[in-house]
């Protein structure tokens, strides 16, 4: 039925949640169609090394629900390299792989883009929690540490509460304020500092003051990572700091880090990597490749890798010259859409938080 005879599947960069059942799905849906999978153990690492298992549906029985990635995932340096692309494609032609399923981030699909361009056509799904790539809505894992998050902020909030405190809480995100806001939002936070938008520290310590003044007890405020100082140290624990020495109310720190990453996925993390997976295999047996599956208003939609890479750097401020060169005045304009778009759903969120905040 098609020209691919197998095709592998890998994971890299930053685990997520989900991730396991994006690969159930493709292993799945592939061996359905009468194409052999193999899965890449450690992400391109694995693909350079020649680290490759075959996969079964027996061998992805009973995943779906479960955390972290079973193909293993790392950041791999060397495949930035030419040296290393090359041992990669020489792994795939070795190996009778014609085509690959990369699941990740941004580098991820850099990744995707430059095996396609040496011949292995790739398709990218995007696993981050962060939610931090422009060219879709929504990437798997976010929902499953958001619930994390908030679970644990209400565990906190039953002692900050028993003890009239304050709990300053760091969540991951890299540059990202969205597991932040929905954290903040969710918990019912009285104040979240994001990296997209100026935080008004005075403010937020003169609110804590009036608050406790009010008979509040228990007090959360959510902190993104990407808040830093000058010196590039976490603002969460100055701010922790400046709370305790400037309005008097007791304050605790946390900071959730890699444990908001871990955990079995949601529902609507395993339902949307199902169905980025199913459609990726799909399209690549029918002939398409370098693009990266994308929510985009509730429909799962393939993009242009190039397209993603580009409007990410555009929305983050970082077009090197020439970046543009090669796409269209109608393409530009529907990057700035998307940029636009961001920044709305982030300022709404934003606004979001700064209303329920009391
Ligand atoms: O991209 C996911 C993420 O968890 C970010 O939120 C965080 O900044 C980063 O990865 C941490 O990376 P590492 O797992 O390499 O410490």
């Amino acid at each position: 039925m098609a020209a691919f005879r197998k095709i592998g599947v890998l994971t890299s960069g930053g685990d997520a949640p989900g991730m396991n059942a994006c690969v159930k799905a493709v292993v799945n849906r592939a061996l359905e169609m009468g194409i052999e999978v193999v899965g890449v153990n450690g992400g391109y690492k694995g693909l350079i090394d020649g680290d490759l298992m075959p996969m079964t549906q027996q061998s992805v029985g009973g995943t779906m629900g479960l955390g972290g990635t079973l193909l293993y995932s790392s950041r791999c340096p060397e495949f930035k390299t030419e040296e290393g692309m090359a041992a990669a494609v020489a792994t795939c032609r070795a190996n009778n792989i014609d085509a690959l399923v990369c699941i990740g981030g941004d580098g991820t699909f850099r990744g995707a883009t430059d095996m396609t361009r040496r011949g292995i056509p790739s398709i990218g799904l995007p696993g981050t929690i962060d939610n931090d790539i422009t060219a879709t809505d929504y990437t798997i894992g976010l929902d499953t540490s958001i619930n994390t998050t908030v679970q644990m902020i209400d565990n906190l909030r039953d002692t900050c509460e028993s003890h009239e405190r304050l709990n300053v809480v760091e969540v991951m995100g890299r540059d990202c304020g969205q597991i932040a806001l929905y954290t903040a939002i969710a918990s019912g936070a009285v104040a979240v500092a994001i990296p997209e938008v100026p935080f008004d520290e005075k403010a937020t310590l003169e609110k804590i003051k009036a608050l406790r003044a009010a008979g509040k007890r228990g007090m959360i405020v959510v902190v993104s990572e990407g808040m830093r100082n000058p010196d590039d140290s976490a603002y969460s624990e100055t701010l922790r700091k400046r709370i305790t020495e400037q309005t008097g109310v007791e304050t605790k720190f946390a900071r959730f880090a890699h444990v908001v990453r871990g955990g079995r996925p949601t529902m609507k993390d395993r339902t949307i990597a199902a169905e980025m997976a199913v459609k990726a295999v799909e399209l690549l047996v029918n002939g398409k490749s370098n693009v990266v599956m994308c929510e985009l208003d509730g429909k799962v939609v393939p993009v242009d890798i190039q397209f993603a890479l580009i409007a990410d750097r555009m929305y983050k401020n970082k077009l090197k010259p020439g970046d543009l060169d090669a796409f269209t005045a109608e393409q530009i304009e529907d990057m700035k859409a998307l940029a636009q778009k961001r920044r709305e759903e982030i300022a709404n969120l934003y606004s979001v938080a700064q209303n329920v905040a009391f």
